[in-house]
């Protein structure tokens, strides 16, 4: 049974947010990037959401702002990065109910396109598709396969737009 609510993230969210990511990323890293992205421009705090069950913050997704490079110029579009479930939390469709939420948002806020690096497996049955087939390139770690670039196209997205095809740059808050 699900019994989560999906809210925007809230300053007294932080330090509980933090301890989610923590654990499913076994490491601070990721957690020392969600802070730093909340003191920059990528900050979308709209689409910066939580999963609360009964509740404690058990979920966490966001979505950033990027830029889109080509010969036309640069334009910003969106990344999710990172998605977190707490591991006593996790196979309960938290993580996708998290990224619905994330798309929906973004696709009220207009955006043509929310692209992340991620496994295709669990981000293609969530309707990802090959970010590479619609002519966006993202560089990769040189473990990661060239699928793992990918894309959701929201009813914004014009296939004919020059502009929302390029290399896309990553937030340097994740370096
Ligand atoms: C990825 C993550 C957010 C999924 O959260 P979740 O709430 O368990 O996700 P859901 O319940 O919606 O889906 C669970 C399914 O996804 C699968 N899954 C989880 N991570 C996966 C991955 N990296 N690749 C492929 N499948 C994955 C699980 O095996 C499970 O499938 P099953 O039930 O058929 O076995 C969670 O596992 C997590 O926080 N992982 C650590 C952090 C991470 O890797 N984040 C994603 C990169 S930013």
């Amino acid at each position: 049974m699900s019994a989560w609510e999906i809210r925007p993230e809230r300053p007294e969210d932080f330090s509980a947010i933090r301890k989610v990511l923590v654990a499913a990323f076994g490491e601070d890293r990721v957690a020392d990037g969600v802070d730093r992205v909340r003191e920059s421009w990528i900050y979308r705090p709209a689409l910066a959401l939580v999963a609360v069950s009964d509740g404690e913050v058990v979920g966490h997704v966001m979505i950033d702002g990027c830029t889109v490079t080509n010969s036309a110029g640069e334009r910003t579009v969106a990344m999710l990065t990172p998605l977190a479930v707490s591991p006593e939390h996790q196979r309960r469709g938290i993580g996708a109910a998290l990224v619905r939420a994330a798309l929906a948002g973004a696709e009220a806020a207009g955006e043509p396109y929310v692209v992340l690096e991620g496994s295709p497996k669990y981000y293609g049955a969530l309707g990802f598709l090959p970010a590479r087939d619609h002519g966006i390139t993202m560089h990769l770690p040189d473990w990661a396969p060239p699928e793992a670039a990918q894309v959701y196209l929201l009813p914004g997205y014009d296939g004919k737009d020059p502009g929302l095809r390029g290399v896309i740059g990553y937030p340097p808050v994740f370096d």
